[in-house]
């Protein structure tokens, strides 16, 4: 799964051309799967445009947890899955250190994206201070133990996840494939328990900080990363066409 995050970034008009040029330089390519995460307004237009594309899918960035309501300003996962998503994005740091999402908070929007029938993409990672204090593990599991502990089987084999470490956002300064590998087994082992092996083996685990076209190939090839999950790399069709032809 190779997924772009366009953050606060690109606008109706601009994803559609966006898009458009990325469906005439892209065909299928066997077992790979491309998403979109456009700033909700710009939803409508990217999954409008990728319709007939069952390999490219199209993700919300955020919701609010409640069903509906009069919730100003916010969006529900029944809303986002009518204007075409697929995924949605859950438990992002931004969201976590801008917006002050408790891991409480990341558990509510988790199960109501599910109860909305969307595929949540969980994102868990350690700051830099919990890496240099070796806690990386410790944090992530408490961040998917959180979310999954109370669920089915069959729920948690409908989810996605990403391992971002805080760090490595937006800085430069990926993780090298070693490290991410270290973690996604991690992960693996905690879905496998929670799960068993026939649900957990069929999540795709991303890594994501700082994936680069320069880097893409090595993160991917590396054991247990089943995608990336890209921020400023996915903002220009180029640079993101290199990625996803990693
Ligand atoms: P960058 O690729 O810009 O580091 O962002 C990663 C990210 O936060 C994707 O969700």
């Amino acid at each position: 799964v190779l997924a772009a995050n366009w953050k606060m970034n690109i606008g109706p008009v601009e994803a559609a051309k966006f898009i458009a040029q990325f469906l005439a330089e892209y065909s299928p390519q066997e077992g790979k799967t491309v998403a979109f995460f456009p700033p909700a307004v710009s939803i409508a237009t990217v999954a409008t445009l990728v319709k007939h594309r069952a390999d490219i899918k199209v993700g919300v960035q955020n919701i609010w947890h409640r069903d509906n309501g009069a919730f100003t300003g916010e969006i529900s996962p029944e809303l986002a899955a009518e204007a075409g998503a697929y995924y949605c994005l859950v438990g992002h740091s931004e969201r976590r250190n801008e917006f002050a999402e408790s891991d409480d908070v990341v558990r509510q929007k988790f199960t109501a994206a599910l109860r909305a029938g969307l595929a949540p993409l969980l994102c868990v990672g350690e700051s830099r201070r919990e890496r240099v204090d070796g806690r990386t593990s410790e944090v992530v599991g408490r961040q998917l133990r959180t979310v999954i502990g109370e669920l089915d089987s069959s729920q948690i084999g409908a989810m996605a996840l990403a391992y971002e470490p805080v760090w490595a956002i937006g800085t430069g300064d990926n993780a090298t494939p070693e490290d991410a590998s270290q973690v996604h087994r991690q992960l693996r082992l905690l879905l496998r328990q929670a799960a068993g092996p026939v649900n957990a083996d069929r999540i795709p685990i991303l890594y994501g900080g700082s994936v680069k076209p320069d880097n893409a190939a090595r993160l991917l090839a590396a054991p247990d990363v089943d995608g990336v999950l890209v921020g400023g790399a996915s903002l220009d069709v180029a640079s993101w066409l290199q990625i996803v032809r990693a």
